[in-house]
């Protein structure tokens, strides 16, 4: 795990990161190494990465060569960029939300967006990313295998509202085949759903009544006499 590691590594070779910083454009130059050390453990617990994710030089494990001062390296072009932001928001954007009754807003932090993650994408966004270049079939895996592997949980929102917002995406933009199979995946997850039974009968009324009206059925179960899904059941039973 990267936080064991880091616990470990950075009290054990701190003394191969230097007192003085030659390049520091946005914290303040005079920060002490303390201070700057607790910063830089902060980036990389929130991105869960390493401190050689972002710093050139050495060979990947200990800090031995590695070159902290240089910009060569673009995740740390890009971390500069963020805690530009990051600032920006907190001072000059933040405090200007309308009724704060005087209170300090609160602190938005790298992990706010990154909750562990270099790219703070979310599961739907991820899901669409792979379902765009290799097909519905690969998102289907790609979900399958983010839902059982630890390192993902607390990541990924895996509610049944993230699933369920992205198939009525699909459906609206026409990729109803799409849209059932997302249904069809977080059905797996949450099987007493009547909101995915009735998408389901939905979706599959134009092209299959059977499986329709068995979806119906089983979304009537579990709200008996709601008139909405009786009537869509007598009319699929009496065609
Ligand atoms: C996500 C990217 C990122 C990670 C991870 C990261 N850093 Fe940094 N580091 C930066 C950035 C950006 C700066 C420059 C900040 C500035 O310009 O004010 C910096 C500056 C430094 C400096 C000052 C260099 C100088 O002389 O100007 C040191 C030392 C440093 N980091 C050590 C570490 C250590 C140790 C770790 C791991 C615990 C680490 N960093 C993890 C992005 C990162
Ligand atoms: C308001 C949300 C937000 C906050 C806060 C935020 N980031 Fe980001 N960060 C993003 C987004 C969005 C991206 C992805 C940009 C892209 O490549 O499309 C990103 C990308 C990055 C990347 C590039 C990752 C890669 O592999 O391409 C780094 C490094 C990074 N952020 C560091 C930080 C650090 C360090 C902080 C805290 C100082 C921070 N971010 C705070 C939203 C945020």
């Amino acid at each position: 795990m990267i936080a064991g590691w880091l616990a470990l590594s950075v009290l054990s070779s701190t003394a191969q990161i230097p007192d003085s910083f030659t390049n520091l454009k946005v914290l303040p130059r005079d920060i002490t190494r303390d201070s700057l050390v607790q910063i830089m453990r902060g980036f990389s617990l929130s991105l869960s990465v390493r401190c050689q994710y972002c710093h050139v030089g050495g060979d990947g494990v200990s800090f031995a060569g590695v070159e902290f001062a240089k910009d060569d390296d673009p995740h740390k072009r890009k971390a500069r960029f963020m805690l530009r932001m990051v600032d920006s928001l907190n001072r000059v954007v933040l405090p200007n939300i309308p009724d704060l009754g005087g209170r300090a807003p609160l602190r938005i932090t790298c992990k706010t967006c990154h909750r562990n993650s270099a790219r703070p994408e979310l599961l739907t966004q991820r899901l669409e990313r792979v379902r765009d270049s290799l097909g519905i079939e690969a998102a289907v895996t790609e979900y399958r295998q983010l839902r059982t592997d630890n390192q993902f949980s607390g990541r990924y929102d895996f509610g049944e509202w993230e699933m369920n917002l992205w198939a009525e995406r699909l459906a609206r933009t026409g990729r109803s085949a799409d849209a059932i199979q997302v249904y069809e995946l977080n059905l797996e997850s949450f099987p007493r759903s009547r909101s995915i039974l009735s998408a389901l009968g939905q979706l599959h009324e134009p092209t299959d009544r059977a499986q329709a009206l068995e979806y119906y059925r089983r979304a009537l179960e579990l709200q008996p006499g709601n008139p909405v899904l009786q009537r869509r059941v007598e009319r699929l039973e009496n065609p």
